[in-house]
């Protein structure tokens, strides 16, 4: 239908080209992001500027919407919004935004919702692109900024998002969704969500959020995700939920998740309800000064009671924790409450090492069966209680801790400052995906990097290539760093794009 924008899924064709079936044993089960190469979507560019739009505009949104209707849509340099849009159905194309739009009215809703998208990309070329919301000017009272609704094989990636009213990106249902390099900065206040996801097989990876509620979170629907590198800088933490009736949650990883200060290092959350969350492994959380550690919590609060006998926890493992909660008798380290109507079972602790800031910590137990911590096993699922007082866990040792740690949130009543997008996510690993600015010497123009992106562009430890060591059609075959297939699937020849990315095509 559309035949647009611009630049850049080179490494979303990295991607897709190595997560095929059998490289991410855990959970992916297809390939994720755009299908079609950035080389193939510079043909056709259409810029908001011949448009209506300008730099320094008052409102972007209606060229913006001219630019998708007509073709197109590229936005460079600073320009504020006050109509939001909905593009509906668009097919292999994408939005680059290497400015900044800033928010200017209070309208409810998204200030971009992206319906129905197939091959669709969202991104900065520069990675310095994003959306200001100023959300201390009409606190939970104004929009959403991004919203991809029911798409399929898309990426959002590269952009900074600043202070939303509300929710900051949401991805709802719709599948084959990469989530990468975001650096996302809500006030230190409740309904400032980073990301929320549903849908189908989709992957979430090195993302930093800062702000009072969720990180990087999963909404039912959901299955087949994939969720690591994220650092949660400050922010409520990441969680399941809040989930209600029906609920539908199978075949989930999050490892190497990174907390530092907030409520949770993970919370899974419900009060009453049906369906069931199953097959889920969290792995490698390192995490300290958080209120809460490892926290199922059946009884949650902040919802009203659902109908049902509570949702149905099963074959749930966390494995490789290492952290201190603030105070560990106050809040322990590692609760696991689950509905005495419908006990959890099959929950797995393995080398799972929290403790307490204050020196001193209980963990806690209920109508919970499965090993580690004070879990029970028998044959017999009743219900029970318990609550024990801990030692320091053998394993424990003063969890790492990343420069740039916040050490408080952001005042909610004051404008935010724009963040750069981070190069690490979890101590000591590097990105999978470099920066786009790091990528791509015939970006278009804007900041360009005087880093020096050897140090940290090699994707060491993405997903393996899949089996034959080939690359597929717009696959990445060579470049810095790059320690994937160097041959191309036939007819494919390998085409250096710079010193960094080679591509087949
Ligand atoms: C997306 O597609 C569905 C199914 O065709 C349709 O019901 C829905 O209205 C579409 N969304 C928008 C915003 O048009
Ligand atoms: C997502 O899927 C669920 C389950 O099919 C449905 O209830 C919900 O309305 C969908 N959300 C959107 C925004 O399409
Ligand atoms: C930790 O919490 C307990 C129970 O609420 C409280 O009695 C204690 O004073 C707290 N410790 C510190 C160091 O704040
Ligand atoms: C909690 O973790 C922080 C960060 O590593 C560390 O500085 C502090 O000493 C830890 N506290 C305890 C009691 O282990
Ligand atoms: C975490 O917050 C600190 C303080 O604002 C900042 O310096 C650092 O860059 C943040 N981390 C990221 C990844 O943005």
């Amino acid at each position: 239908m559309f035949t647009q924008i611009v630049a850049c899924a080179l490494f979303a064709a990295t991607a897709a080209a190595q997560l095929t079936t059998t490289s991410v044993p855990s959970m992916l089960t297809r390939s994720v992001g755009p299908t079609t190469s950035h080389a193939a979507k510079r043909a056709h560019i259409c810029n908001v500027l011949d448009y209506g739009g300008s730099i320094g505009s008052s409102d972007i949104g209606p060229a913006i919407t001219s630019a998708y209707n007509s073709c197109v849509t590229k936005n460079a340099g600073s320009t504020f919004m006050k109509t939001w849009v909905t593009l509906n159905g668009g097919k292999n194309w994408a939005i680059q935004l290497d400015g900044f739009i800033t928010r200017t009215s209070t309208t409810s809703g998204h200030m971009f919702a992206i319906t129905n998208a197939t091959d669709f990309e969202f991104y900065s070329a520069n990675s310095a692109g994003g959306i200001q919301g100023n959300g201390y000017q009409c606190r939970n009272a104004g929009p959403r900024l991004i919203r991809v609704i029911t798409s399929t094989s898309f990426s959002v990636h590269d952009l900074v998002l600043v202070d939303s009213p509300e929710f900051h990106l949401i991805i709802d249902n719709g599948s084959r969704g990469e989530v990468y390099n975001l650096a996302i900065r809500g006030a230190a206040i409740g309904g400032s969500d980073g990301i929320d996801v549903s849908g189908d097989n989709h992957w979430v990876h090195d993302v930093m959020v800062t702000n009072q509620d969720e990180c990087v979170t999963i909404k039912s629907p959901a299955s087949n995700f994939l969720v690591e590198r994220i650092w949660c800088n400050r922010s409520g933490g990441c969680a399941f939920g809040s989930l209600n009736t029906g609920v539908s949650i199978k075949n989930i990883v999050y490892r190497n998740i990174y907390t530092n200060g907030g409520n949770q290092a993970m919370m899974l959350k419900s009060n009453g309800g049906s369906g069931t969350v199953s097959n889920i492994l969290l792995d490698q959380f390192q995490t300290h000064d958080t209120a809460y550690g490892l926290y199922i919590n059946s009884y949650w609060s902040s919802i009203s009671v659902n109908p049902g006998n509570g949702v149905t926890y099963s074959g749930i493992t966390f494995s490789n924790w290492n952290g201190n909660v603030s105070n560990g008798t106050q809040r322990a380290p590692v609760s696991i409450l689950c509905p005495d109507a419908n006990p959890c079972t099959d929950i797995t602790l393995k080398n799972v090492n929290m403790w307490s800031k204050t020196g001193s910590a209980v963990i806690k137990c209920e109508s919970a069966y499965g090993t580690g911590a004070c879990l029970r096993n028998s044959g017999s699922h009743t219900s029970y209680t318990v609550t024990s007082t801990i030692t320091k866990p053998a394993g424990y040792t003063d969890p790492p801790t990343l420069p740039g740690d916040l050490a408080s949130g952001f005042n909610p009543s004051a404008s935010i400052p724009t963040p750069t997008i981070p190069s690490t996510y979890f101590p000591g690993l590097g990105q999978i995906s470099p920066l786009m600015r790091m990528q791509s010497t015939s970006a278009p123009s804007g900041p360009t990097s005087t880093s020096n992106p050897t140090t940290t562009s090699a994707p060491t430890s993405a997903p393996t290539g899949g089996s034959g060591g080939t690359a597929a059609h717009y696959g990445q075959c060579g470049g810095i760093g790059w320690t994937g297939p160097t041959a191309c699937e036939s007819p494919y020849t390998c085409v250096q794009s710079n010193e960094y990315y080679s591509q087949c095509l």
